[in-house]
């Protein structure tokens, strides 16, 4: 692996092995990430890289375009039939930047926006106080509601009508839930708003059709090709072919500079894999991972915001276990097990500290796991949380962590030999 940076950067590439060691010994359970093809890796480490172009395709400002040409083309003809959609522009360098894009192109400063709150489940994207976003654009939020923890539908119509935004945002990084998206458009339409749908956490699930696509409701649909997509960092947006012109045009000059071909060469990979029988077995099998886990963390003890998952993340409320997510997080990270901390609905605790956690099932998903090791993952949860600060306890518990991956490789045997 990496042979040339082995002899001219050892100390670089002995933190590659180390990553590498760290991800085949650890059972990743962050719901944002999942594990590279080898084709996406070889293609975003390709000569595609060398390239700078501007524009798109036929209307480049620089010169040497044929190629790279092909290469968009073919990725957008791949990305709208893949996800039924009317256009896409896979300029975006992440989920994040095709965020930005949308709002780049179809927003005004000023304008007002209404979208999900950041402490119940919506990103730092939609309107944080946090993000430079928020300092540009009105942001008004909706949430969940209480008992339910599901999206609270009626008081975001009220909202709408109230606020009248420019723009309503669905789509969220910890909501476990299936979104309505056609109700949320239909209020949209109602009060005039464009309706975006940032579906960077689920694309994969919806692109393999097993849960429902935002695409025939929005305006506009972002997201990011990491997380259960499957493929490398970077992004996508889609959008009716009214709104064609306006996204490329807020997108680049609008927003973005020069494009990422060896990015854009392994998204055209991934359009094309996401039609095949494999892929469409390991989204179906995520949902099946999702609701065995939902249903381990409920027996042991746990409480499931919510009551339950429809996509491949659980959020689990830890107060039963007299457990922060911050000692949670920092007791499994020295099992082995890898989750993050995170907010529950109305939580008391602060972002920092957290009463909940966010676990995710597509990595482990993508190397074999199913019922049997889930419950055995969630039993180790349980040991760690009657003693999460005990030496002993945490050493025995990453054996069982161990001896439970290690079973399960990240990659085929030799993948990386030269
Ligand atoms: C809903 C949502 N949108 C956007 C992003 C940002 O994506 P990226 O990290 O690709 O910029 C995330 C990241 O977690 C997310 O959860």
């Amino acid at each position: 692996m990496l042979k040339h940076t082995r002899v001219t950067d050892p100390q670089l590439y002995q933190l590659l092995e180390d990553e590498l060691h760290r991800q085949e010994k650890n059972i990743e359970m962050i719901a944002s990430e999942s594990t590279a093809p080898l084709e996406v890796m070889e293609l975003t480490g390709s000569v595609f890289t060398n390239k700078t172009l501007e524009g798109y395709p036929g209307k480049r400002f620089q010169a040497g375009s044929e190629i790279a040409d092909e290469v968009e083309k073919l990725a957008n003809e791949r990305a709208k039939e893949l996800f039924h959609a009317d256009h896409v522009n896979i300029q975006s360098y992440s989920g994040s930047t095709a965020n930005y894009t949308v709002y780049a192109a179809i927003l005004d400063p000023g304008d007002k926006v209404l979208s999900m709150r950041l402490d119940q489940g919506g990103h730092l994207t939609h309107g944080s106080p946090a993000n430079w976003v928020s300092k540009m654009y009105h942001f008004e939020f909706y949430g969940v509601n209480k008992e339910t923890e599901l999206i609270d539908y009626d008081a975001l119509e009220e909202k709408a009508k109230e606020y009248k935004p420019k723009l309503i945002v669905a789509g969220a990084s910890s909501y476990p839930r299936l979104i309505d998206y056609k109700r949320i458009g239909e209020i949209a339409k109602e009060v005039g708003a464009y309706f975006m749908v940032d579906m960077a956490h689920v694309a994969g699930l919806v692109a393999a059709g097993v849960i429902p696509s935002p695409i025939p409701y929005a305006d506009f649909v972002t997201s990011s090709t990491t997380k259960t997509f499957i493929g490398p960092r970077s992004g996508m947006v889609f959008c009716k072919a009214e709104h064609a012109k306006t996204l490329d045009k807020g997108t680049f000059p609008g927003c973005l500079g020069s494009i990422q071909l060896h990015t854009m060469a392994a998204k055209a990979w991934c359009f094309k894999h996401a039609q095949s029988d494999e892929y469409k077995a390991i989204m179906k099998q995520i949902l099946v991972n999702g609701k065995t886990l939902a249903k381990e963390l409920a027996d042991h003890g746990f409480r499931v915001v919510s009551g339950t998952t429809d996509n491949h993340l659980v959020l689990v409320d830890l107060r039963p276990k007299n457990i922060t997510g911050k000692l949670f997080q920092n007791a499994l990270d020295k099992v082995g097990i890898t989750v993050n901390k995170n907010q529950i609905p109305f939580d008391p605790a602060s972002p920092f500290v957290t009463s909940g956690a966010r676990i995710g099932v597509t990595s482990i998903t993508q190397r074999g796991l199913k019922a049997p090791e889930i419950h055995e993952i969630v039993e180790i949860m349980d040991q760690v949380c009657k003693a999460p600060e005990d030496e002993a306890n945490l050493a025995a518990c990453k054996k069982r962590a161990e001896a439970l991956i290690s079973r399960f490789p990240l990659y085929p045997a030799g993948s990386f030999d030269d």
